[in-house]
């Protein structure tokens, strides 16, 4: 059982590249931490539940087990996600699948049981996006469309909290250095690139925006500019999206 007194902060993909550091950061600033994932987490947190959040039917489940730990949630982090890197043409279907249960299923299921504990304490639920949420990147489809449906979910459903005291909190991070591309789904390797941002930097620009109560938060900056490109510019962009991979 958390302690009833402090904070809690219930973090999904905490044995990952982000999941990490979000908890280093929270911990340091007296959270409590419920991580989430399969595998056990090199850093100790508080509590680890084992879950695949690709496994519908074990979500109620962990949602019991949540509820068993704590009664209140200050901040849920719906972080944990893959990536898929394939044209539509050539993906496998069960890995589309799957990329939809965990970046999309996975966190819309959590989010709406955990409501309740979130409206207890005024808490902030966070969803973590991606850049490729607002703009698309040629054989990373799939990816963007899942991060465009948890996108309509986040900004939505703030709309229909307002009143019920529960903040929301949207991030957008552009390429971080985690091996994130390695253990994506897909037969392509993405494009390197020498401008990718930090994890600890992130969690660090996340729990500001969060203490500000910001509703969205791009990292690294610099990513703002490309949707304007894509607007301004549509054919040159495509073309650029699709050239930057070795065919
Ligand atoms: N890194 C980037 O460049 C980047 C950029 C934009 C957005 N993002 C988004 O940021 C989030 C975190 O990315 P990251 O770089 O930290 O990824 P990561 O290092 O690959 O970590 C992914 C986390 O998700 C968990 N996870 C994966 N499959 C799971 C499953 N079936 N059930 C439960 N947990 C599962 C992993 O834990 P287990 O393997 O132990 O289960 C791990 O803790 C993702 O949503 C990603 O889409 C990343």
């Amino acid at each position: 059982m958390a302690s009833p007194s402090s904070p809690i902060a219930v973090i999904t993909g905490i044995s990952g590249g982000f999941g990490q550091p979000f908890a280093r950061v929270f911990s340091e600033n007296g959270f409590e931490i419920i991580g989430i994932s399969r595998h056990e987490p090199e850093i100790p947190i508080g509590h680890h539940i084992a879950a695949d959040l690709t496994d519908s039917t074990a979500l109620p489940a962990l949602v019991e087990q949540i509820n068993q730990l704590t009664n209140h949630v200050d901040v849920l982090i719906l972080n944990a996600g893959i990536g898929l890197y394939d044209g539509w043409e050539e993906m496998n279907e069960t890995e589309l699948r799957a990329l939809m249960e965990l970046n999309f299923f996975a966190p819309v299921t959590l989010a709406r049981s955990l409501l309740p504990s979130l409206k207890k304490v005024n808490g902030t639920l966070v969803t973590v996006s991606s850049v490729a949420g607002v703009l698309p990147v040629a054989y990373m489809g799939a990816y963007c469309a899942s991060k465009y449906a948890l996108n309509a979910f986040s900004d939505t459903l703030r709309a229909e909290l307002i009143g019920t005291g529960v903040h929301l909190l949207n991030l957008l991070p552009g390429r971080i250095n985690t091996g994130f591309s390695t253990r994506a789904f897909g037969s392509r390797t993405p494009p390197e690139t020498p401008f990718a941002g930090s994890p600890e930097r992130l969690a660090r620009a996340a729990f500001r925006a969060y203490k500000k109560k910001k509703r969205q938060l791009v990292y690294p900056g610099w990513y703002r500019l490309l949707p304007f490109v894509q607007h301004i510019f549509p054919g040159f962009y495509d073309r650029a999206s699709k050239g930057k991979w070795k065919t």
